[in-house]
């Protein structure tokens, strides 16, 4: 049956009232646009309808039905009524097992038992999964004696049961366990350790139709379940779960109240804490969430620093992690530094105080010498630079690696810088022409023809980077010196083959420069997948990141797509393990293989897929979050590089530029008067 959800008005009023609308307005009414408003009705509940529209004074002839004089007058709506029109549903349909409302079904689910204890935020771990569902919570404080009283005939109830069972000469491991919860908890109230709450759980899992909102039941009384929560679905009371969860703190369903202990109550709050997500002293901005409720976190208390930013071309990956860079330098003065493949942040960090770009090209006297030990002790450098040498020369045998380190070393040793002497560790360090020569030396005084063949062909792939193509990386500098509190690593002309053994190059460089500094630090690492795209350099940044936590480092890794990791699960798994993470907008193949790798659900992968720029999810260490990235205008128009806005943004530069002139101009010749 259909009816109106509040005020109970049968389908037949309904259709009456929109006929009366209907001859109000267009004075006649012809039999075919009857039966077309008609058309659910039975003939019965047509008649009704023409008798009550004589009643009412209109004319109903064969051909037509009209508005008369003596045609009832339209009552003004009043104001309940209008509030009525207002929010009503089109019509509900209740079923045992289901409720549609409108074009929403709704599955109900009530909590009918909960473990003597839960988690911390046991109920937000549900919430913030961001399923589709309503829930409410009724939470009821008792009387002491109340409680007592309570439970005191359960376990005498549980105690009776027992003895059933002992005289039989079974045991029942269940009941026993109850009656030594119930015992706990008797004792705990009689001493005052916490109080007990009567709390009742209801829960509507939504969907577009009947299979959808029941399979989503499931998957919410699955998880329940995982947490020790027992459930029942609302069978026949749906309409009453319905009206509990509309939020009006009235409660329809007799469903069983549960006594919760205090603790456990209070950690049911806030509710998931999407209404209110801030770590209040150090937090930063970070978007809005789907109620536009700022989240504001910070990743000084995540147990990792590392994070992940990922999304297709243009979903606003970069916007966002300047955003997130900005607000952090501001917020916690962390230094930052950024690895720019592409160009894309040098804009941003002209207009900042106290920063510098760092553009490297072939010609740049500031590219960094490999074998430079940056300030930091060989030691160190013996430990770290064979991994870099791996990916500088495309891999390295078993064999290899021994021969490479001993050359290594030997390169220092005839440049007298030695290990156990750390005033060497001053030295001007050798070049990659200096190694070569040594595995040149060494090649010369090998007698084993098969050493000889690996050490030529480490030679013959280090000499491209001597004499060959990518002869430029053979220098002598330091690398950069980064005293900026915000700084840029631009190195978008350098050739494509490079910029892996690059990026790591920098990477050592940064974290060598500020082993003793305890500061706040930011490294982001735009085009991520150049890094990741291999085990070995997958196994680089893993370590990398491990260090650099320890002195304080956050590194974020920006790519587009996992599907440019395919050939190495190490570097997804990194991704994966991130302690944080914005997923945004995701489509097309490599959108099942990103849910997985995230665990998001169905829910969040139809967020990803359909999202705008800036939009998407965020998973900040085990809570998800449906995200929008928004900056105040300002810092818009200082981290944007879409070229519409660029352009408007420098002839309103200029413009200012002009008027300030024209206004000195004045004044100068106001003061020559
Ligand atoms: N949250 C946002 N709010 C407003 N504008 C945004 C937002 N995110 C992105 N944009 C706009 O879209 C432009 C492109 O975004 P962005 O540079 O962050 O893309 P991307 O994901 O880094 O792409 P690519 O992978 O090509 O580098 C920004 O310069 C900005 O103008
Ligand atoms: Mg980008």
């Amino acid at each position: 049956m259909k009816f109106n959800f509040l005020s109970k008005k049968s389908e037949t009023d309904f259709v009456l009232d929109e006929i009366t609308d209907y001859l109000r307005r267009k004075k006649i009414m012809l039999p075919a646009e009857f039966d077309k408003i008609c058309k659910n009705l039975s003939e019965e509940e047509k008649n009704t309808i023409r008798s009550k529209l004589r009643q009412q004074g209109y004319v109903i002839n064969e051909d037509m039905i009209e508005y008369s004089d003596k045609s009832k007058p339209v009552n003004a709506i009043k104001d309940n009524e209008l509030m009525e029109y207002l929010i009503k549903p089109d019509f509900v349909s209740t079923d045992e097992d289901i409720i549609q409302v409108g074009n929403q079904f709704y599955k109900g689910v009530v909590a009918s038992g909960f473990p003597a204890t839960v988690g911390e935020n046991w109920l937000g771990e549900l919430t913030q999964e961001k399923r589709n569902m309503d829930f409410s919570l009724f939470i009821e404080p008792s009387s002491i004696r109340a409680i007592e009283i309570y439970l005191n005939k359960q376990l005498q109830k549980v105690e009776n049961d027992l003895y059933k069972y002992q005289q039989k000469g079974v045991s029942n491991p269940a009941l026993e366990a109850r009656k030594k919860q119930l015992t706990e908890q008797l004792k705990n109230i009689l001493t005052g350790a916490y109080k007990l709450y009567k709390m009742s759980l209801h829960i509507t899992a939504k969907g577009k139709n009947k299979e959808e909102a029941t399979q989503l039941g499931g998957k919410i009384v699955n998880s329940l379940h995982s947490k020790g929560i027992e459930t029942k679905y609302t069978t026949k009371y749906n309409e009453q779960l319905l009206k509990s969860i509309i939020p009006c703190g009235i409660k329809h369903l007799n469903s069983r109240e549960i006594l919760v202990p205090g603790p456990a109550a209070a950690a049911s709050f806030p509710f998931s804490s999407s209404f209110y997500d801030v770590d209040e002293d150090d937090g930063v901005l970070l978007g809005f969430n789907s109620n536009n409720i700022p989240v504001a976190k910070s990743i000084w208390k995540l147990p990792k620093y590392v994070g992940t930013v990922i999304g297709a071309s243009g979903s606003g990956k970069s916007f966002a992690t300047k955003a997130l860079i900005l607000n952090d330098s501001m917020v916690n003065g962390s230094k930052v530094f950024i690895l720019d493949p592409e160009d894309e942040y040098t804009d941003m960090c002209k207009n900042i105080n106290e920063s510098q770009v760092i553009r490297l090209r072939r010609d740049s006297k500031n590219i960094p010498n490999i074998l430079s030990l940056m300030g930091g002790s060989l030691h160190d450098k013996l430990e770290g630079v064979p991994n870099i040498f791996g990916v500088l020369l495309g891999g390295l045998s078993v064999t290899q690696k021994p021969l490479l380190e001993q050359a290594i070393i030997k390169t220092y040793t005839l440049k007298g810088i030695t290990e156990t002497n750390e005033k060497t560790w001053k030295k001007m360090p050798p070049k990659l022409s200096d190694l070569l020569a040594v595995l040149k030396s060494c090649k010369k005084k090998c007698s084993d023809y098969n050493l000889k063949s690996e050490y030529e062909m480490m030679i013959s792939r280090l000499s491209r980077y001597t004499e060959g193509i990518f002869r430029f990386m053979n220098t002598n500098g330091e690398g950069i010196n980064p005293n900026a509190r915000f700084n840029v690593i631009e190195f978008k002309q350098m050739p494509e083959e490079v910029r892996p053994v690059l990026m790591m190059i920098l990477l050592e460089f940064i974290k060598t420069k500020f082993t003793s500094d305890k500061e706040k630090k930011m490294l982001v690492l735009d085009e991520a997948w150049r890094v990741l795209k291999n085990k070995q350099e997958s196994a680089y940044i893993e370590g990398f990141a491990r260090t650099f936590r320890k002195i304080n480092g956050s590194l974020i890794l920006i790519t587009q797509s996992v599907a440019e990791l395919k050939g190495c699960p190490e570097g997804k798994a990194y991704l994966a393990n991130s302690a944080f993470a914005y997923i945004l907008k995701t489509e097309g193949i490599v959108l099942e293989e990103t849910a997985e790798m995230f665990n998001l659900n169905d829910t969040e992968k139809e967020i990803i897929s359909n999202a705008k720029q800036g939009e998407g999810i965020l998973i900040w260490g085990k809570s998800h979050h449906k995200i929008q990235v928004k900056v105040d205008p300002v810092t818009h128009e200082l981290i944007t590089t879409n070229p519409e806005e660029l352009k408007k943004i420098k002839a309103k530069k200029q413009e200012a530029g002009k008027e300030k002139n024209t206004a000195k101009k004045r004044a100068k010749h106001e003061r020559k008067r």
